[in-house]
């Protein structure tokens, strides 16, 4: 139990810093900290926006939307490429995302609003545990992917898990839109108004 709960305790931790950090993380995320809702609405699931003008290719930041980690990452070109080459497809469980997991305008090969922009609950569809980003990838894959510490599972860029992993579905895309261009809301959209 001690194992699978640890990487939540250490999202609570990294969500506490990211607060207390937001100095470090506005000088490369200006508005994420001015424009995060107090943590009483926060904790209501108020939604949470993202200036992501300044985030670089391959970069990530999480923000906390309901109590969760969720990423925003920006792609790379070759990450893009990756989550459509047909052999990939074959390396993936639901490559369709067919089990419901995104909202409708998320039901693409990219599970995204944007190719460039993949933003998804940083929760493992296993027993719950934070995967790491390893945007280098490892021996057996040659692209960037999610691995959860607790049991292995591994998720591409698009959220999608690999077949032979104990997670049975893809990671769940929240709602969310951009309401500029460089800015995005997570946790509302169009059906959530
Ligand atoms: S929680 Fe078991 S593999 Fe992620």
């Amino acid at each position: 139990m001690t194992e699978v709960n640890e990487p939540r305790r250490r999202f609570l931790i990294g969500a506490t810093s990211f607060v207390a950090g937001a100095g470090v993380v506005g000088a490369a995320i200006p508005f994420v900290q001015s424009w995060n809702p107090s943590a009483k609405a926060k904790a209501a699931g108020a939604p949470v926006k993202v200036n992501i003008g300044k985030l670089e290719p391959g970069a990530m930041v999480t923000v906390e939307w309901q109590g969760k980690p969720v990423w925003v990452i920006r792609r790379t070109i070759e990450n893009v490429k990756n989550l459509a080459m047909e052999e990939h497809r074959d390396e993936l469980r639901d490559p369709d995302s067919e089990v419901n997991q995104q909202p409708e305008y998320a039901k693409n090969e990219y599970r995204s609003i944007k190719e460039e922009y993949f933003v998804a609950v940083g929760i493992c569809t296993h027993l719950g545990c934070v995967p790491n980003y390893e945007p280098d990838g490892r021996a057996e894959l040659r692209h960037a992917l999610f691995f959860c510490p607790c049991h292995g599972s591994k998720f591409d860029l698009a959220g999608r898990v690999f077949k032979g992993v104990p997670a049975p579905t893809n990671l769940i895309i929240p709602p969310h839109q951009y309401l500029e261009n460089n800015v995005l809301e997570i946790g509302s959209d169009a059906t959530t108004r």
